[in-house]
């Protein structure tokens, strides 16, 4: 177990929110989180399938770590109520601009809360959907948020769709190689170093399909698949530019999606709550 504390995790993500540098216009105008959802959604395309925004119309949605409110705002585009929570207060602040300036605040309800202990913020109630993108790996104690959902959040007809970073992708074996020379035995130490923007995340940690099924005991998942890797080189990145690092400028489309369907670095899955009678996890994936 990971021995930061949430304190900690909230000040990495108030230093930075995420996505926080995707666009260099003034922060909180109409036009910084236009670009910052380009960028996201042209950088990370699988989000948009993933969440399928489209079929919540008229849906109740939680939405656990909601960092600026990307997502947030095309639930909320698409016709659904969302409950948005997230431990960073600098984020939140900008999800709430964000969800402002495209005139959706009746839409969505934004909560500082840990989402390790929601019941503390919001009351047991089921959800349509429970939603967390990238976000329980950075909590010290994953379990307990999913503990969390099962136990207050869901019905049997509820969905819940997770994404957690998958240990045997492209970038885990690039970090490996590039920051620790190989050395595989501080690997834990590396990711989280290394997995975001920002270095020094207190915890980030690492899933593959099994872990993942035994995180999910009580959700019989219906969908699990890697997705996503990421393809430019930084210094370009980081003024807006695109150019392909090598290998990915000499594939095609076609072989990159391939590669990405087996090393990619964020792990989706779609669950639901299992019947009280089959209480384990399906062990289809
Ligand atoms: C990588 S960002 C992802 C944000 C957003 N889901 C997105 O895709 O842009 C992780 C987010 O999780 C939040 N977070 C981490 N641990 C949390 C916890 N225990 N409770 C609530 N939010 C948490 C962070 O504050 C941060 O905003």
């Amino acid at each position: 177990m990971n021995q930061a504390t949430i304190e900690e995790v909230a000040s990495f993500w108030n230093r930075r929110p995420c996505n926080v540098r995707h666009s260099p216009k003034p922060r909180g105008t109409r036009e910084y989180f236009e670009e910052v959802e380009a960028r996201k959604y042209f950088v990370e395309p699988h989000i948009p399938r993933f969440a399928k925004f489209d079929e919540w119309k008229g849906k109740t949605v939680l939405e656990i770590g909601c960092g600026l409110g990307t997502d947030t705002v095309h639930f909320a585009r698409a016709g659904a109520r969302v409950t948005a929570v997230d431990i960073s207060d600098q984020s939140l602040e900008l999800a709430r601009k964000h969800v402002d300036v495209f005139g959706l605040s009746d839409r969505v309800s934004f909560y500082h809360a840990d989402a390790e202990k929601l019941t503390d913020v919001i009351s047991p109630q089921p959800f349509d959907l429970v939603y967390s993108f990238g976000v329980i790996h950075h909590t010290p104690n994953p379990e307990r948020v999913i503990q969390q959902i099962r136990e207050n959040y869901v019905e049997p007809a509820s969905v819940l769709k997770l994404m957690v970073y998958y240990r045997y992708a492209y970038k885990v074996i690039m970090i490996l190689l590039k920051e620790g020379r190989g050395a595989f035995w501080r690997l834990d130490e590396l990711v989280a170093r290394h997995s975001e923007a920002q270095t020094g995340s207190p915890v980030t940690y690492l899933y593959s399909r099994r872990q993942m099924r035994h995180l999910l005991e009580g959700f019989r998942i219906e969908e699990m698949g890697v997705e996503h890797i990421f393809p430019y080189r930084v210094a370009e990145y980081k003024n807006y530019r695109y150019v392909k690092s090598w290998p990915f400028n000499f594939l095609s489309s076609g072989v990159t999606r391939w590669i990405e369907s087996v090393l990619g670095w964020h792990l989706c899955v779609t669950a639901r709550p299992c019947a009280s009678n089959d209480s384990r996890a399906s062990a289809s994936f």
